[in-house]
């Protein structure tokens, strides 16, 4: 039942991007991804904010931000969210269609997701730690 109302949320949550191009990659988004990652929490996985800020740091571009996570969502190898894999495990693969890995590498690029209050710290505590290779 909280399954449920969360999915109704999280529908209601990204419905106003409708009229953006990135309609479709948010509904797969909220089907096949939302019930781990989340706007706010890290219960489960990483929060949105959280994925397309680690890309971003580390690959510098939204393109090659995109093509990595593509290319993870593909072949669920060689995470780089590091903390993460120590607390969750590498994520668990999806089966999704290379276009499906396509439209959600652009849907967690290309839109501006909430960032959740405690990020910051959390964030300056694992550079601070040497755990996020920034890559550059
Ligand atoms: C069963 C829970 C679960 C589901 C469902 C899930 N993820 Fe994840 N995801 C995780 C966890 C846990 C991590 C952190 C560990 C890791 O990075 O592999 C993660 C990490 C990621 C990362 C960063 C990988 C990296 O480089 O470290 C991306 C990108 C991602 N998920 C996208 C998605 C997308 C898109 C979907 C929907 C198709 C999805 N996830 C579905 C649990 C999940």
């Amino acid at each position: 039942m909280r399954y449920l109302v969360f999915l109704l949320l999280s529908t209601a949550l990204y419905a106003h991007e409708d009229a953006a191009a990135h309609t479709h990659g948010s509904e797969l988004f909220n089907q096949k991804c939302f019930a781990c990652h989340r706007l706010d929490t890290q219960k489960y996985a990483p929060p949105l904010f959280a994925v397309k800020k680690v890309h971003m740091d580390r690959y510098g571009n939204k393109t090659a931000a995109k093509t990595k996570i593509e290319n993870f969502l593909k072949t669920g190898e060689d995470p780089i969210m590091q903390p993460a894999v120590q607390k969750f495990g590498v994520m668990p693969k999806v089966s999704l269609s290379a276009k499906e890995c396509a439209l959600l590498a652009e849907f967690l690029i290309e839109n501006d997701h909430p960032k959740p209050q405690w990020f910051q710290k959390h964030y300056k505590q694992h550079l601070q730690s040497g755990e996020l290779d920034h890559g550059h």
